[in-house]
């Protein structure tokens, strides 16, 4: 069958990879794609916007099923279009996608159906809000209701932080998203991305990951798309996931098909897993970039059957198989992201990282020009690589960062840090124990 992947960066990457190595696929294209993606797809110039070129495209080239990559198209309603056209497609219709579209929408939902979240107001008047944030205090989180390209939540640790995230989110920072705010309480707790495959009316808990959103070593400083990743996550032990399952994916399902909203597609909660167990941050209505990357890099059995069978509502009894080893991606970024960065310079040496036992280099803001890899955005590259547990993978991965060569970079060093400090701590008792 031929495969179409819309989007551009390295979860688009990630999913060309996993589709590439499905037998099903016969043929595979991605709009736009990128200087990775190009190597193993074709690559079609086509905006993920442009709805009218990609159902042509589908139509003239006999495009068989279309998996969607990021949130704006499906929230805009993508997956609607292409049904109309009779296109098989993976992801949640329109109405589906305000999981993700909006806030308040979640909230409510969350309000309406028990699920754990943090509690909340929304406010469309400015003096309202300012009223009851100085009511409230801080620390206190500040978010706009619409699409903020991940950025629209300010956790806020004092007052005067808060009212001025509420004047500018209100003021227009992010444009309409910005209309409405949630005012919400601050949770204590450790973060954690969770994944489910769902096709209306069943959910398949995938591998669990976690990402660093912050620029800086040590989570400090602005956030970003995401520094890194890796799976699985130490902190969702079968317990919590089964938590997770009961308390907040299956509530959401039921919900959402009583709703008249059956989600299909890729339902990716945010938790923070806190003393009381995990509570929603927040849906998000595709697969998170980087989390995508270790995903299917663990993923076994074949990820485009899977992704299929969830859109044609068949995913009752559907198993997949993951790898019980550890994968990790670290994030090459250009100098200067998430603030202004230059584009164009040239990254070398990429087949040396790749050459490592274990690693794999996901390209995200990148470009093929005359047999050169140019740097072509804010995320540049993930490196990606596994081992027996996160410690040995995250290794791998530094090995094929020293490998590459690219002044114009920057990346963390301590991805993963977390889940080495459980694995040194789990090692440490274990020798205690051996020794007394
Ligand atoms: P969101 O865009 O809603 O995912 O929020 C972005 C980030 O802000 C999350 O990944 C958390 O680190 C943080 N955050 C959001 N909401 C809360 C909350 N209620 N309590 C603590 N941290 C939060
Ligand atoms: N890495 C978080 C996200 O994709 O939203």
């Amino acid at each position: 069958m031929h495969v179409l992947v819309i989007g551009a960066g390295g979860r688009e990457h990630a999913l060309c990879w996993g589709v590439a190595r499905s037998p099903l696929a016969t043929r595979l294209s991605c709009a736009p794609g990128n200087g990775g993606i190009a190597q193993l797809a074709e690559c079609v110039d086509i905006a993920v916007d442009d709805f009218d070129g990609i159902v042509a495209y589908c139509r003239d080239q006999g495009v068989d099923f279309v998996i969607v990559g990021p949130e704006g198209p499906l929230v805009d309603g993508i997956i609607d279009r292409l049904e109309g056209e009779n296109i098989l497609a993976f992801g949640p219709n329109e109405r589906a996608a305000i999981l993700e579209g909006s806030k308040v929408f979640t909230k409510n939902l969350c309000k309406k159906y028990n699920i754990p979240t943090a509690a909340f107001e929304k406010f469309t008047d400015l003096e309202k809000a300012r009223d009851y944030i100085q009511d409230r205090g801080a620390p206190i989180v500040v978010k706009a209701d619409g699409l903020a390209a991940g950025k629209g939540a300010i956790v806020c640790e004092t007052t005067e932080e808060a009212l001025a995230a509420a004047d500018s989110i209100m003021g227009g920072q992010f444009g309409a998203a910005g209309d409405a705010i949630v005012v919400e309480q601050f949770m204590v707790g450790e973060e954690a991305s969770f994944f489910a495959l769902c096709d209306g009316r069943n959910a398949l808990p995938l591998a669990t990951a976690q990402d660093h959103k912050a620029v800086g070593e040590g989570d400090v400083g602005l956030n970003t798309g995401g520094m890194g990743a890796y799976s699985p996550a130490p902190v969702m032990t079968d317990e919590m996931c089964q938590k997770t399952m009961e308390r907040i994916i299956l509530p959401t399902m039921r919900a959402m098909e009583q709703d008249g909203r059956p989600f299909k597609g890729l339902l990716f909660a945010g938790l923070m897993i806190t003393e009381r167990g995990p509570q929603l941050i927040e849906y998000n209505v595709r697969f998170g970039d980087p989390e995508c990357q270790v995903l299917l890099a663990r993923w076994q059995s074949d990820p485009l059957a899977a992704l299929i069978a969830a859109a044609k509502g068949q995913l009752a009894g559907y198993e997949v198989d993951w790898s019980d080893r550890a994968a990790i991606t670290v994030v090459m970024a250009a100098m200067g992201y998430p603030g202004d960065y230059g584009k164009g310079s040239e990254i070398k040496n990429i087949a040396a990282a790749e050459a490592i036992a274990g690693v794999s280099v996901l390209h995200a803001g990148t470009k093929l020009e005359d047999g050169k890899i140019l740097a072509n955005g804010g995320r540049v590259l993930g490196v990606t690589a596994q081992g027996s547990d996160i410690r040995t993978a995250r290794g791998r991965a530094y090995q094929g960062i020293d490998a590459i060569d690219w002044p114009e970079g920057f990346y963390r060093r301590d991805i993963g840090w977390r889940a080495v400090a459980r694995e040194d701590a789990l090692e440490q008792d274990t020798l205690e124990q051996g020794g007394a």
